[in-house]
């Protein structure tokens, strides 16, 4: 079974365990991000035909709400805490170097699939303010200048070296 396969397969059962009604909007885009990473035009199509309303509505709750992707994580997902402990301490300025740096606006995957960036709430270290994570690696007390260099082995594809 191919990738595509398991998406629509995935997608289907998701689909199945929803009443047709409006109601179940967000709900389906929620588990469809929450299963395949995010929301895809397939995806919007056919959550538009089970629901029986146009495609540019499903489209357009899907970009109103930030919690929602129209594309695939990166391979180095990377997020910015914007939790209130971090806003304070400067998480705008973390967020605005990383979008500079790698060429994105938050929500947004890299060309070449290497890099998305979002932005989250609270990710429980506040004392560690503002924090920024590369995969599963937290950054504490980031500046925007460590933003940069964090990027570097990553960018390099010596991320192992990085994880340590
Ligand atoms: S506000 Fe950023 S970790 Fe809590």
């Amino acid at each position: 079974m191919t990738a595509s396969d398991q998406s629509n397969q995935a997608l289907s059962e998701i689909i199945e365990s929803h009443t047709k009604d409006r109601g179940s909007l967000i709900p389906l885009l929620q588990e469809t991000q929450a299963k395949l990473g995010y929301i895809s035009r397939d995806a919007m199509q056919a959550i538009s035909d089970f629901l029986e309303i146009p495609r540019v509505e499903v489209w357009g709750v899907a970009t109103f709400y930030n919690q929602f992707r129209l594309t695939p994580l990166g391979k180095h997902h990377t997020v910015v805490c914007m939790g209130t402990a971090c806003h304070l301490a400067g998480g705008k300025l973390i967020l605005e170097a990383l979008e500079r740096e790698l060429d994105i606006k938050a929500g947004e995957t890299s060309e070449d699939g290497n890099f998305s960036l979002e932005r989250v709430a609270c990710i429980g270290c506040c004392m560690l303010a503002p924090v920024a994570m590369i995969g599963d690696r937290i950054f504490p007390r980031m500046t925007p200048f460590k933003a940069e260099e964090a990027l570097i082995p990553y960018k390099q594809g010596d991320d192992k070296d990085a994880e340590h």
